[in-house]
């Protein structure tokens, strides 16, 4: 039976990912995870006992981490690393935890499937292309030089490199994929869509940053899911594979969507504090994974999903409302 380490799989695409594998194959699970505050334990509830294993730890940690990697002997055997600090916002305070666990942490992953010749796909972002204008034709592609803006991005862009680095360097058997925003249950209140949802389900006001012109190329997190199998299923050892969904939607506009699928004037939100060195636009390119390896995402109504996203916020109060108050907190500090 194949199995899978999953790193960061009690995160919200993580998880996402475990419940799909389980539901598409037949691997046997292993997920490691620090279980910061991104965390969600409810989330991999009711995975079969006989498939799944929970192995609390640092990505960083080499005395952790090799013997996980040490137990995946089989010839599809295979590790899925999303283990990161994964938001812009927090690397701006505070880059430190980014550059650990996004650059070290890979280092030491890497290190591990070098030393075992286990399987590796590495889980990366559009952002380490940096950003576009609003009117470029062009969209990203595997080709797009790195120009990362954030520390989060520049810390992705890092890890990155040295994933290609050991593949050239020393043979270790990895695949990479970049992709764009995700959206879907699970995803921790601090990010764009699940703040506003919640903002108005609560009572308060969505919050803009700036004018809200900047674009986001959404996927809902099954579709990065699926992608992500198919490449490591089919993927050509060494190749990266960009993962989009032509989903591109200015800020704003998705501000006035959710208030209208909630029933509330769509110009019921507030403009705040911008974001430093905010990206302006992301728009993913993703022929090469469709046209090489047969990918098309399923999810390809935007609305529609972003409707079953509040539903499921709506339905799960209970697991956003104890963090929201602390997450609103930090916001207001820095006048968003
Ligand atoms: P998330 O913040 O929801 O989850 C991250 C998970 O990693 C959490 O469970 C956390 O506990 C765990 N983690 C953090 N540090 C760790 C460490 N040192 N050791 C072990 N586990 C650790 O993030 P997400 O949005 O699910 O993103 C997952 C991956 O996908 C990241 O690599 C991110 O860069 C990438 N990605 C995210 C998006 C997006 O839109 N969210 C888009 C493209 C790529
Ligand atoms: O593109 C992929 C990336 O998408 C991933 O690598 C990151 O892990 C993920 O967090 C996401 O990064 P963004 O910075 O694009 O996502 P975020 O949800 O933080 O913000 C989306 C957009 O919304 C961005 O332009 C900033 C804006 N924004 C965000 C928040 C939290 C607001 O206008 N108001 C807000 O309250």
């Amino acid at each position: 039976m194949q199995q899978v380490l999953v790193t960061g799989g009690a995160g919200f695409i993580g998880s996402n990912f475990v419940h799909h594998l389980i539901a598409a194959t037949d691997a046997r699970v292993i997920v490691l995870d620090k279980m910061t505050y991104a965390a969600s334990p409810a989330a991999l509830e009711g995975l079969p006992a006989d498939r799944f294993r929970l192995v609390v730890g640092d990505v960083a940690d080499a005395g952790t981490v090799g013997p996980l990697v040490a137990e995946l002997t089989g010839p599809d055997d295979a590790v899925v690393h999303f283990a990161a600090e994964s938001h812009n916002d927090n690397s701006l305070r505070d880059p430190s935890p980014f550059i650990q666990t996004n650059i070290v942490g890979t280092f030491v992953l890497l290190e591990a499937v070098r030393a075992h010749d286990v399987r590796l796909h590495h889980v990366s972002t559009d952002e380490v292309y940096g950003d576009l204008e609003l009117d470029d034709p062009a969209r990203f592609t595997e080709t797009t030089p790195y120009q990362p803006s954030s520390p989060y991005s520049a810390s992705k862009a890092g890890a990155d490199h040295l994933v290609r680095a050991w593949v050239r360097s020393f043979g270790v058997r990895a695949t990479l994929s970049n992709c764009s925003n995700n959206y879907g249950p699970w995803q921790h209140i601090e990010k764009f869509i699940p703040r506003q949802i919640t903002n108005v389900l609560a009572g308060t006001r969505p919050r803009l940053y700036g004018a809200g012109a900047n674009v986001r190329d959404w996927i809902h997190t099954e579709d990065h899911s699926s992608a992500v199998r198919t490449i490591l299923e089919r993927g050509q050892i060494g190749q990266t594979y960009l993962i989009g969904a032509d989903g591109e939607r200015s800020n704003i506009e998705v501000v006035r969507l959710i208030l209208q699928l909630l029933g509330r004037d769509p110009d019921d939100f507030d403009h705040v504090t911008d974001r430093a060195g905010h990206d302006l636009r992301y728009a993913i390119d993703s022929s090469r994974l469709r046209a090489e390896l047969g990918w098309s995402p399923a999810y390809t109504d935007f609305e529609a999903g972003l409707a079953a996203t509040i539903d499921w916020y709506r339905e799960h109060r209970d697991w956003w409302e104890p963090a929201k108050e602390a997450v609103e907190a930090g916001y207001a500090a820095r006048g968003q």
